[in-house]
């Protein structure tokens, strides 16, 4: 928590330049005595050092400014939608005695109702979604027969940096992703950013809603993971119903037992009320829909789930 409120007072960034607690103090408007408490915890982290010239932060602190080429700054920071997120953690027990997310209990709304409400949580988090993605997008569209699909709905496909590489590699290929505002519009700019946008439609809106009907195949990536069971057979039966007869659905995820890490898990129980599912759970889940289980492909950090109408 000492290097959440670090980092969220801009203590890393502020702290290149040494700075005497007081007027640090002032700068902030903190209390100086309890700033100072904070400070020298840091030094005992390695963040920070003292000396003459006041505060300063280490190598080891950098790692904590905002400019670092990492993802710790909005994970920790907690007025970021992943600092913030974390937060639901404190509700850790009533997530294992219930089942359910402990996000509405410490913050009085779900995730993505609070996202709806504060513009900055959903800059953060889909920054953050492109972000992460950084380390797995490429083996997912490496790994993945994208050229056989004519066309390709990437159902809450957030800012659209896996639909524009997929389109890249495939010119052949025309996308639609869905999401909601402002994320629709800001996957729009990626699309003409990766000049791909004469292939790509963004429609702005829920996926527990009716999708656009007919394509080849309807991508659920890192989606189903943040949702609870009754939730995931919606999202489900709206993409089994939009692909009909012939269409596909594939699903992108780390799967519970393969790839996806046990902290991680628990990480969508308190946030989401979701889990990283198992693959026998995600035969079963979509089984009530109609859809059959085809293909399981390991990738780097994700699993490629493929299923096609029974
Ligand atoms: C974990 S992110 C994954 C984004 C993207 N597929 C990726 O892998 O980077 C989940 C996405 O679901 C979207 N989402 C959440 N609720 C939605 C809803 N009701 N309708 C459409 N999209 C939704 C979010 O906006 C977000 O972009």
């Amino acid at each position: 928590m000492a290097l959440r409120v670090a980092v969220t007072l801009g203590l890393p960034d502020r702290l290149r330049d040494a700075a005497a607690p007081d007027r640090l103090a002032a700068e902030l408007d903190a209390s100086p005595v309890a700033l100072e408490l904070l400070l020298n915890h840091l030094v005992t982290l390695g963040v920070v050092e003292h000396d003459p010239a006041g505060y300063r932060t280490t190598d080891r602190g950098a790692a904590l400014c905002a400019d670092a080429d990492n993802r710790l700054f909005d994970l920790l920071h907690l007025d970021a939608a992943g600092g913030r997120a974390e937060l639901a953690f404190a509700e850790l027990r009533h997530s294992v005695t219930t089942g359910r997310a402990g996000y509405p209990r410490r913050h009085g709304r779900d995730f993505w109702a609070d996202l709806a409400e504060h513009p900055r949580l959903r800059e953060t988090f889909d920054r953050q979604m492109v972000d992460r993605s950084r380390a797995w997008l490429p083996a997912v569209v490496a790994g993945g027969d994208w050229a056989r699909f004519a066309t390709l709905v990437d159902v809450g496909g957030g800012r659209g940096a896996l639909l524009a590489a997929i389109l890249a590699a495939h010119p052949g290929v025309r996308g639609h992703l869905v999401d909601l505002e402002p994320t629709a519009t800001e996957a729009a700019r990626t699309f003409d950013a990766h000049g791909v946008a004469d292939r790509a439609r963004v429609t702005a809106g829920s996926f527990f809603d009716p999708l656009p009907t007919g394509a080849d195949a309807y991508l659920l990536c890192d989606v189903l993971h943040d949702w609870d069971d009754e939730h995931a057979h919606r999202v489900l039966a709206r993409c089994a119903e939009a692909a009909g007869p012939t269409g596909r659905v594939l699903v992108v995820e780390p799967v519970g037992g393969r790839q996806a890490g046990t902290a991680h898990d628990l990480a969508m129980l308190v946030i989401f009320g979701g889990r990283e599912r198992r693959v026998a759970e995600f035969r079963d889940l979509a089984s009530a829909h109609g859809l059959v289980l085809d293909a399981v492909t390991d990738l780097a950090g994700r699993c490629l789930l493929e299923f096609r109408p029974g």
